[in-house]
């Protein structure tokens, strides 16, 4: 059962989590397994994401899968046999720790069918999502948990009655990897008004060096756009191209974007993915103080190797 938004006082409680890509860069990983499960210290990807939807309010996910659903959903269910044996063995700090996976929201899988692109994907939760805003989170972009941005968005999205999206400033030559924004400043420093988005633009054609990020607010309006929409770059039907109907005053409402200033870790392709793991590691707990000696000795090492 499906908390309603009356009840909660809040205006978005539904988040949709799109893993239904091939993940072809990161195969052969990515060849059984979504690249969404792919671990980040010691937990897949994905956890990190429902983790932040969850923190930011959202007591229900719908995760949108492709093949190899089964290692994502098997993720979200309890295990009674493993926290069986973890239990006898008296191990309780492992047990939460698979117990918390279970208990986070009410996660809920579909079927996407075939990969046709992001727009695609998240049209296929139109039946789940009904005529509410709900939240769009990207399982390959993970947003430090020290830096909400979720919250502002939707903060944002309440305010201005508009759809949100989460922009970042990348260098120019890195603009082409991303869908980009033309804006115009508002009185909120870290907001600013979308004018128009294209897809993965080369650095002559981007507008602006404001790369749209994976996390997007979405009025229920997106789904007849998403349902009129042409395929785009790649022949993909492209979330992109659906929000630039609504920027470019297709839409009874403006797009808006919030400016994130803080930590992110791009896991989508091989190098940025380590990255990720080493600075989340340096960064953990039980972790952190053996893998920065390990990472300082490793430097020196490096640093002595080009010098030879
Ligand atoms: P990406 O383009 O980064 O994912 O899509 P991909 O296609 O799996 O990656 P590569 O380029 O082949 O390595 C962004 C997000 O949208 C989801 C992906 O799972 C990812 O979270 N997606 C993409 C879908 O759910 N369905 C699609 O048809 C395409």
């Amino acid at each position: 059962m499906s908390i309603a938004p009356e009840s909660t006082g809040r205006s978005v409680t539904k988040a949709v989590i799109p893993a239904a890509g091939l993940g072809t860069r990161f195969l052969p990983a990515t060849k059984a397994m979504p690249k969404e499960m792919l671990p980040i210290v010691d937990k897949p990807a994905i956890q990190y994401v429902v983790e932040e939807a969850a923190n930011a309010g959202m007591r229900d996910v719908l995760i949108v899968t492709g093949r190899n659903k089964d290692n994502l959903s098997n993720h979200f269910d309890s295990v009674p046999e493993l926290e069986a044996t973890l239990q006898r063995k008296g191990d309780t700090d492992r047990l939460d720790r698979v117990h918390a996976s279970s208990e986070l929201a009410e996660v809920h899988f579909l079927r996407q069918g075939q990969p046709l692109g992001l727009g695609h994907a998240v049209g296929r939760a139109r039946m789940h999502v009904g005529n509410e805003s709900f939240a769009v989170l990207l399982g390959d972009d993970l947003i430090d948990e020290r830096d909400p941005l979720l919250t502002r968005m939707i903060e944002v999205h309440d305010q201005r009655e508009a759809t949100v999206v989460a922009l970042m400033e990348v260098p120019e030559e890195l603009i082409h990897l991303y869908g980009c924004a033309a804006v115009n400043a508002t009185a909120d420093p870290d907001v600013v008004e979308v004018t128009a988005l294209v897809e993965k633009p080369s650095p002559a054609e981007a507008p602006s060096n404001l790369a749209v990020i994976g996390r997007y607010v979405l009025r229920p309006e997106i789904f007849d756009v998403i349902d009129r929409l042409e395929p785009g770059r790649g022949g993909e039907y492209q979330l992109t191209d659906a929000l630039n109907v609504l920027a470019t005053g297709d839409g009874d409402r403006p797009v808006y974007g919030v400016v994130f200033r803080g930590r992110r870790y791009d896991t989508g392709d091989r190098a940025s993915w380590i990255k990720a793991n080493l600075l989340l590691g340096v960064d953990n707990e039980e972790l952190g103080a053996e893998l920065s000696d390990w990472v300082i000795e490793l430097a020196e090492q490096l640093r002595a190797r080009r010098s030879d």
